[in-house]
This record gives structure tokens, sequence and C-alpha cells, in this order.
């Protein structure tokens, strides 16, 4: 697929179809995912793949708000899921070797921004790019409900940060596009670029 393509194909896919991905191409996906550029080339993102049916239907009971009136149709979930975790301790150890001590980084307080999310973004990027290059849909969120019965479930190290979830599949012939790109316009791009001052 074209870059352009991919860029505009991949959009976040809330209804899924049952099918799963071929684990091969996840790997492939994970695989692509961590050649993304980390800070000090740490390399402290790690990839979670779900993709055992019980444990992805236990994933979703218990990261689904059930406050929340909007939720999705439960049948419509997507098949598998991505977690992305970032470990701090590692940027921290890599920060204070003798190259990069200088920096001052050798505490978590110490970072004004958090390279380890930053490096979690941009992996989390390149795994949704490639999934749509292989013509994979994909949603990433925001865990916000159920993360320490999620962790005790995935037996997720306490090290670690989750980061987000990328849920990989095959949207659902019958999809209603849901969400906030569905509800508020894209912000020009002259209000959004600036060249040479602001
Ligand atoms: C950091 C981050 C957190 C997000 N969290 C959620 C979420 O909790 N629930 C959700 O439905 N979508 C979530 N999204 C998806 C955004 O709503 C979506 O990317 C945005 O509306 C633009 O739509 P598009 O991805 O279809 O272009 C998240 C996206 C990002 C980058």
């Amino acid at each position: 697929m074209d870059f352009a393509d991919i860029i505009r194909r991949r959009r976040s896919v809330r209804a899924y179809s049952g099918r799963l991905p071929d684990p091969a191409v996840v790997d492939q996906l994970v695989d692509t995912a961590r050649r993304a550029p980390t800070a000090g080339y740490s390399q402290g993102i790690d990839f979670l793949v779900v993709d055992n049916a019980a444990l992805v239907a236990n994933f979703w009971s218990l990261v689904s708000d059930p406050d929340d009136a909007d939720e999705r149709p439960h049948t419509d979930n997507p098949p598998m899921v991505v977690i992305v975790l970032s470990d701090p301790d590692r940027y921290i150890a890599r920060y204070s070797d003798p190259d990069k001590i200088d920096f001052g980084l050798d505490n978590e307080e110490a970072w004004p921004v958090k390279f380890w999310d930053v490096d979690a973004g941009m992996a989390a990027m390149q795994l949704q790019l490639a999934a749509v290059n292989e013509g994979i849909d994909t949603w990433f969120f925001g865990v916000a409900h159920g993360e320490d019965e999620l962790r005790q479930l995935l037996s997720i190290p306490d090290t670690r940060k989750v980061i987000g979830v990328i849920a990989l599949g095959y949207r659902a012939d019958d999809e209603i596009r849901v969400g906030s790109a569905t509800t508020r316009a894209r912000r020009p791009l002259s209000e959004q670029l600036h060249r040479n001052r602001w």
C-alpha cells in the first residue's frame, strides 16, 4: 500500500468482525514497532499480545466501564489486543551510563518529558501503520478502567507502565462509526502549522 493510502486508511475502528489476524503477521507488526526510535536506544517498550479468546473476553469485561451508557455493543469487540508497556527503570539505567549521566536524568522526577511515554507512542503508531499496510484495522485507546485487575490477569510486572492498548482486527461490515473524530472537525492546517516563529 502507498504510504499516503496507509495514512488515509488508518482510523480508529471500534467495531470488528470476529476474524483474528494471522499470529505470524502480528509478530511481524511487533517486530516493526520495536524498531521505532527510543531515547538513548533504551528500548524500554514491551508489547503484550492477547489473542486467546477467553483472555480477550476477560480483557473486555475488565476494561469496560459498566457505568458508561455509550459503551459499544459487546459483540463488536476487537478479537485481539496488543498492550503497550513502558519501563521507566530501563531509561533511568540507560541515562545513568557514562555517556548520558551529564543530562542529569538518572532519577525519574528529573525528566521534564518522560521519554518512555514518548517512545511508547512512537512504537504504537509504527505498529498501527504497519497493521494498516497489512489490511488490518486498529484502534488505540487508554486503559481508564480495571487496570489493577488487568495487571493481575496477565501477570504484568509492577515495574511496567500500561501506556495504552492497540486493538487489531477487521472492521465489521455493519460498522457504525463512532468516536470524537465523527463529531469534531479537524483543525485547519494553517492553525496548527507554525513556521519560523509562532
Ligand atoms: C493517547 C490516545 C488515547 C485514546 N483513548 C481513547 C479511548 O479511551 N477511547 C476511544 O474510543 N478512543 C481513544 N483514542 C482514539 C481517539 O479518539 C482517536 O484517535 C481520535 O478521535 C482521532 O480519530 P481517528 O483515530 O479515527 O483518526 C485515543 C487515542 C489516543 C492517541
